[in-house]
C-alpha cells in the first residue's frame, strides 16, 4: 500500500472520526464516547480546536490535566489524535487585556470577542500568544504515540480574512516595500497618475478602506494578496515550532474548498497534506457537482497527494436559513465520492452533538437523540465499510485533463469597474461540471504548473496572466496537446494593467485571433427571465444549430484560425464565437462566450474525443450518477433522489437513490455490479 504523510501514522486505515470536543461534557460521557467510537470503528479524532480558554485560562497559566486524561483514554482505545494547536479562538482574557488583537472591518467597525476567530491576521500580540501555546502543545504531546498529525488553527480566514486595523496597515506597507522596493515602482504598478493618487512615501499608503468611488484596483488586489499571505504567515509561525519539535509529525490546517480569500496554491506548499471542510447543501441539486469540484481541487493542490476530508456534516448544518437533513444514504454517498476523488480520510464536525452554544443544532456523529438513530447507524455502517476500503489509501491517479484555477483572476474579476460582473467560480464550475458529467477525471492546475502530462488544458477566464504563465500555456499545443482558452483570459497583467500587445497577450499568436471589443450579455436577472427558461443569446456552429449562451459575447478578429461557431444576435452577429487552430503539433481553441450547460457538455465531449481522452460508457447518463476510478476500485455513486439502473462499460449496475457501489475493477461487459462489491481483507486496528 503506497504511503503518504496522511496515513503514515495511521497505517492500513483511512481516517474516520471527527472533531471531538470532550470539554463540553462531564467525564462519565467520555467513557460512553470511547465505547461508541470503537463501535463506529473511529480511527482518528481531532482534539482541542477551540480549547484555548481552558488550556490557558489566564495569561501564562496552563492546565493540561483534562487533555492529558482524554489523550490517554483515546490512545488506550487505539484511536489516533489529530491534535489542534488550540489557537483558533483567543480566550476572553486576551480580548480584555490586549484589545489590539481585535479585527476591524472595511468600514472601521471593531469586532468583539464572544464568538470566535476574533483576531486580526496581523496582530503581533495574537501571534506571540499563539506560537507560545503551539510550542507548549508540542512539548507536552509531541512524543505521544497517539499523535498522528498537527492541526494548526482552524479554517483560517473563515470569518476574518481581512482586517483594516492600524497594525494591518503597517504590515501591508511593509509587504508593499518588499514587493516594490521603491515608492516609484509602486506608483508605476498601481497607475497612480490616474485620479491624483501619486504617493511620495510608503507612509502615505493605506489599506483600501471604504472610499467615495472605485478604489485603486492594484491596491485592492495587492491587499487581497497581502491578506492571504498574512494569515499564511501566522500558520507558518505555528508550523515552524511544531516541525522543530516534532519533525516526524505531519502538519495541516483545514481548507474550505474553493475559498476566495486565501490563495490555496500558496498555502498548499506549506502544509504536509491538504485537509478540507465540505458542507454541500442537501437541498441544492447542484451539490454533488460542487462537492466534486472541491474534492478535485483539494487533490490537485498538492499534485495528486491524498488528502483528508477533515469536516463534513452527518446530516443538517445550522448556519443556513433552512437546514435540510441529508437523505438516507446521502452521507455515505458524499463520503465515498470524496474517497473516489482522492481522500484518505472521512471526518466530521463533530463527534457528539452539543447541547449548548452556537452549534447545538448542527448534526454530529452522535446526535441529540443518541446512538439508536439512523444517523449513528449510518456512521457505524460507514466506519465498517471504510475499514474494508483501506487498500485504496495512498493511491493516486494520473489524469489527462486539467483546468487552470487562479486566485488572482478570481480576485480581479470580482473587482468594481470591470467590463462585466463575471462570476469566476461559476464559470470554472460549469467547465468542471461538463467533464464531471462525462465521468472524465479532471485536475486543477496553476498557469505555471508542469502541464506536460495533460492532453487537454482548459483555461477559463484567466483574466490576470503573467508572461511566464502564458508561455507555459503555449507549450500545450506545441507538444501536441489541446489548449482551450475562454473569454476574459489574459486581459490584464499581474499589476492589473492591460496586457501589452492587446487582450490575450502572447496567446494571440497561438490562437490565431485577437479581440477588438467586449460585448457582455445582459444579466439573466435584469431581464427577469430564468437562465434556463429563455436563452439570452445563442451561437450556431460546431455545437449544433443555435445553442444557448450566457454571460459574454465579443468582437473577435480572426487572423489564422478556423471559425467553428458564430454569434447569432446583437452587434456581434456573425463574429467568431468558437475558433480552432492547428498550432505546433497540437490544437488551440478559443471560446469567446459561455455556452449553456448542455452545449458546454457537448463541447467537452468534442474536446476530449479530439484529445483521445476516453470517458467510461455510462448508459443512461444522468445528472446525479458519477463513476470514478481510484486505484483498483471503481466507485459508482448515485446522488439522486431516484433509483438508477443502467450499464457502465457494458456491465449492469442497479442503484437505489443515494446509493453507491464500489467494485474491485471496472464493471466488465456483461457483469452485474450488484454481485461484485469489493471485500478487501480487513486490516488490524492500529
Ligand atoms: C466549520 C468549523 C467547525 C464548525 C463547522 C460547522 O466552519 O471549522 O468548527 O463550526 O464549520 O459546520
Amino acid at each position: 500500500m503506497p504511503s503518504s504523510p496522511v496515513t503514515e501514522h495511521v497505517p492500513g486505515r483511512l481516517w474516520f472520526g471527527g472533531d471531538y470536543n470532550p470539554e463540553q461534557w462531564p467525564r462519565e460521557v467520555w467513557d460512553d464516547d470511547i465505547r461508541l467510537m470503537r463501535e463506529a470503528e473511529v480511527t482518528v479524532v481531532t482534539l482541542g480546536v477551540f480549547s484555548w480558554a481552558l488550556l490557558e485560562p489566564e495569561e501564562g497559566r496552563f492546565d493540561f490535566e483534562w487533555l492529558d486524561d482524554i489523550v490517554g483514554r483515546l490512545h488506550a482505545a487505539g484511536i489516533g489524535i489529530d491534535l489542534a494547536t488550540a489557537t483558533a479562538s483567543p480566550p476572553p482574557w486576551m480580548v480584555r487585556d490586549y484589545p489590539d488583537i481585535l479585527p476591524v472591518t472595511v468600514d472601521g467597525t471593531v469586532l468583539s470577542g464572544g464568538s470566535r476567530q476574533h483576531y486580526s491576521p496581523s496582530s503581533s500580540t495574537y501571534r506571540r500568544f499563539a506560537v507560545r501555546l503551539a510550542s507548549r502543545m508540542a512539548e507536552r504531546y509531541g512524543t505521544h504515540p497517539a499523535l498522528v498529525a498537527w492541526h494548526v488553527g482552524n479554517e483560517y480566514g473563515c470569518h476574518v480574512s481581512r482586517s483594516f486595523d492600524s497594525e494591518s496597515a503597517e504590515a501591508f506597507r511593509s509587504w508593499l516595500k518588499d514587493r516594490y522596493t521603491t515608492i516609484d515602482r509602486l506608483n508605476d504598478a498601481w497607475g497612480t497618475s490616474f485620479w491624483s493618487q501619486h504617493y511620495t512615501s510608503f507612509e502615505q499608503v493605506d489599506v483600501p478602506k471604504v472610499a467615495p468611488s472605485t478604489r485603486n484596483p492594484t491596491q485592492v488586489i495587492d491587499f487581497d494578496r497581502f491578506s492571504s499571505d498574512a494569515l499564511l504567515d501566522l500558520f507558518k509561525a505555528e508550523a515552524e515550532v511544531l516541525r522543530a519539535a516534532t519533525p516526524g509529525i505531519p502538519v495541516t490546517t483545514n481548507f474550505m474548498g474553493p475559498f476566495q480569500p486565501l490563495d490555496y496554491w500558496k498555502w498548499a506548499r506549506e502544509v504536509d497534506f491538504v485537509s478540507d471542510d465540505s458542507y454541500p447543501d442537501p437541498a441544492d441539486p447542484d451539490s454533488p457537482a460542487t462537492a466534486a469540484l472541491s474534492r478535485d481541487l483539494m487533490r490537485s493542490l498538492r499534485y495528486g497527494q491524498p488528502w483528508i476530508l477533515m469536516e463534513q456534516a452527518t446530516s443538517a448544518v445550522n448556519w443556513r436559513r433552512r437546514n435540510a437533513p441529508k437523505p438516507a444514504g446521502g452521507n455515505r454517498a458524499l463520503s465515498l465520492q470524496a474517497v473516489a476523488h482522492g481522500a484518505d480520510g472521512i471526518m466530521y464536525f463533530q463527534w457528539r452533538q452539543s447541547t449548548k452554544g452556537a452549534e447545538k443544532f448542527h448534526s454530529a456523529m452522535v446526535p441529540h437523540a443518541g446512538p439508536s438513530t439512523r444517523i449513528f447507524r449510518e456512521v457505524v455502517a460507514l466506519g465498517a465499510e471504510l475499514a474494508d476500503l483501506a487498500g485504496v489509501t495512498g493511491t493516486r491517479e494520473s489524469n489527462r485533463v486539467a483546468i487552470v484555477f487562479d486566485w488572482d483572476s478570481w480576485w480581479a474579476l470580482d473587482q468594481d469597474a470591470m467590463p462585466g460582473d463575471i462570476d469566476y467560480l461559476a464559470i470554472v464550475k460549469d467547465w468542471h461540471r461538463a467533464f464531471w458529467r462525462l465521468d472524465i477525471p479532471v485536475d486543477f492546475v496553476e498557469p505555471t504548473s508542469d502541464l506536460s502530462t495533460y492532453d487537454l488544458v482548459v483555461v477559463p477566464a484567466l483574466v490576470v496572466a503573467s508572461d511566464a504563465g502564458l508561455s507555459n500555456l503555449a507549450t500545450v499545443p506545441d507538444r501536441g496537446g489541446s489548449l482551450v482558452v475562454t473569454f476574459q483570459t489574459a486581459i490584464l497583467d499581474p499589476e492589473l494593467g492591460v496586457q501589452q500587445g492587446g487582450y490575450l497577450g502572447s496567446l494571440q499568436q497561438v490562437l490565431g485571433v485577437s479581440i477588438d471589443e467586449f460585448a457582455p450579455l445582459a444579466h439573466p436577472d435584469e431581464s427577469g427571465t430564468a437562465p434556463d427558461a429563455s436563452p439570452l443569446s445563442s451561437i450556431t456552429g460546431c455545437l449544433g444549430k443555435s445553442v444557448e449562451i450566457s454571460e459574454w459575447s465579443e468582437f473577435v478578429s480572426v487572423a489564422d484560425a478556423e471559425v467553428l461557431a458564430t454569434f447569432d444576435e446583437g452587434e456581434v452577429v456573425g463574429s467568431a464565437a468558437i475558433t480552432r487552430r492547428n498550432a505546433g503539433s497540437g490544437v488551440a481553441w478559443y471560446v469567446a462566450t459561455h455556452p449553456g450547460r448542455p452545449a458546454l457538455r457537448e463541447l467537452a465531449r468534442l474536446l476530449a474525443s479530439e484529445s483521445g481522452v476516453l470517458a467510461p460508457d455510462v448508459e443512461p447518463r444522468s445528472d446525479s450518477v458519477e463513476v470514478t476510478k481510484r486505484g483498483d476500485l471503481t466507485f459508482v455513486v448515485n446522488h439522486g433522489n431516484e433509483p438508477w439502473a443502467g450499464t457502465i462499460d457494458g456491465g449492469a449496475v442497479d442503484l437505489a437513490a443515494h446509493d453507491a457501489v464500489v467494485t474491485a475493477a471496472a464493471p466488465a461487459p456483461g457483469s452485474d455490479a450488484r454481485t461484485e462489491r469489493s471485500q478487501p481483507a480487513r486490516q488490524p486496528r492500529p
